[in-house]
């Protein structure tokens, strides 16, 4: 009997598995603070298995496992797993590109080749996101924080350009953010509401991201930008900011679907 090819990222929030089933590879999610759902999980769906772990967490999971792994080093999964996953859907992004992975923190890579090369990152990420929504409006739910957003309004909380330039014409677009939440120390009448905040903070990330990316794509002269991470998940107020932003400056953004499992299926790949 074969044995199953098991690809697994366990992360800072969640783990991700890509597992190989005849032709197709299947996905599962576990969030991180589960370890032990994951290995009963293993346990109890595959005979026969082999497993390659990454992740920040690869060794947690590693020690709880009763028989030996495979790792690797993360950023050389994800980049990998990109690859397969653009072939797989006929993406067809370039010899070079900069690869955004919005996970709990934020992490930016220059790719070439299929060589990747980590250049800079941010900790403003999904954990961000997680933890200033439960700050400022107490939901802590994934998917409750981005539907919550859904119909928020960000200029009740983000100051705009042109409402700093009164009078004259300001010298970049008037649309463009000034200061993420700036409206609430100077012009704000009436508390925001719940899903106004929400917005905002998926505002304040994806324009910092995007920022940052812009900035790489210029310095190592490409015009594709990749974006994954579970952050994008059902998330289409951070697409929309990050895809306007990114075209804005003149660079190409993609989203790529599964994209979160990059680093499983790079893990995957490599066990033959
Ligand atoms: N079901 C979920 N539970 C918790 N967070 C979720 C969920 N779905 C999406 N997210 C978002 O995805 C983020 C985690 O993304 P991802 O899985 O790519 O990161 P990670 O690999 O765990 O972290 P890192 O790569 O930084 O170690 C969370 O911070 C949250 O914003
Ligand atoms: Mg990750």
């Amino acid at each position: 009997m074969n044995k199953t090819r098991i690809g697994i990222d366990a992360g800072g929030t969640l783990v991700k598995v890509a597992y190989q089933e005849e032709d197709q590879i299947k996905y599962q999610t576990f969030p991180s603070r589960k370890m032990d759902e994951v290995v009963s999980w293993i346990y109890d769906s595959f005979a026969n298995h082999k497993i390659c772990v990454t992740g920040g967490k690869n060794q947690v999971l590693a020690n709880k496992l009763n028989f030996p792994v495979e790792t690797m080093v993360e950023f050389d999964a994800t980049s990998r797993g990109v690859g397969f996953l653009a072939r797989q859907y006929t993406l067809s992004l370039g010899n070079d590109f900069i690869l955004a992975n919005v996970g709990t923190g934020t992490s930016i890579h220059y790719v070439m080749d299929g060589e990747q090369q980590r250049i800079g990152g941010t900790g403003v990420g999904g954990g961000t996101l997680l933890g200033l929504s439960y700050l400022l409006t107490g939901k802590i739910d994934f998917n409750e924080i981005v539907q919550g957003s859904n119909d928020g309004n960000r200029e009740n909380v983000d100051l705009k350009v042109k409402e700093i330039f009164e009078g004259v014409a300001p010298p970049i677009s008037g649309d463009l953010t000034a200061s993420n939440f700036g409206k609430i120390g100077s012009l704000i009448q009436e508390k925001p509401s719940t899903s106004d905040m929400l917005a905002s903070i998926i505002g304040l990330i994806g324009e910092t991201v995007v920022t940052i990316c812009c900035q790489a794509a210029h310095r190592y002269h490409t015009n594709s930008i990749v974006y994954i991470g579970s952050t994008f998940r059902s998330n289409p107020l951070l697409k929309n900011i990050i895809e306007e932003y990114t075209i804005l400056r003149e660079k190409r953004p993609f989203f790529l679907e599964d994209g979160e499992f990059s680093g499983a299926i790079g893990a995957l790949l490599t066990l033959n």
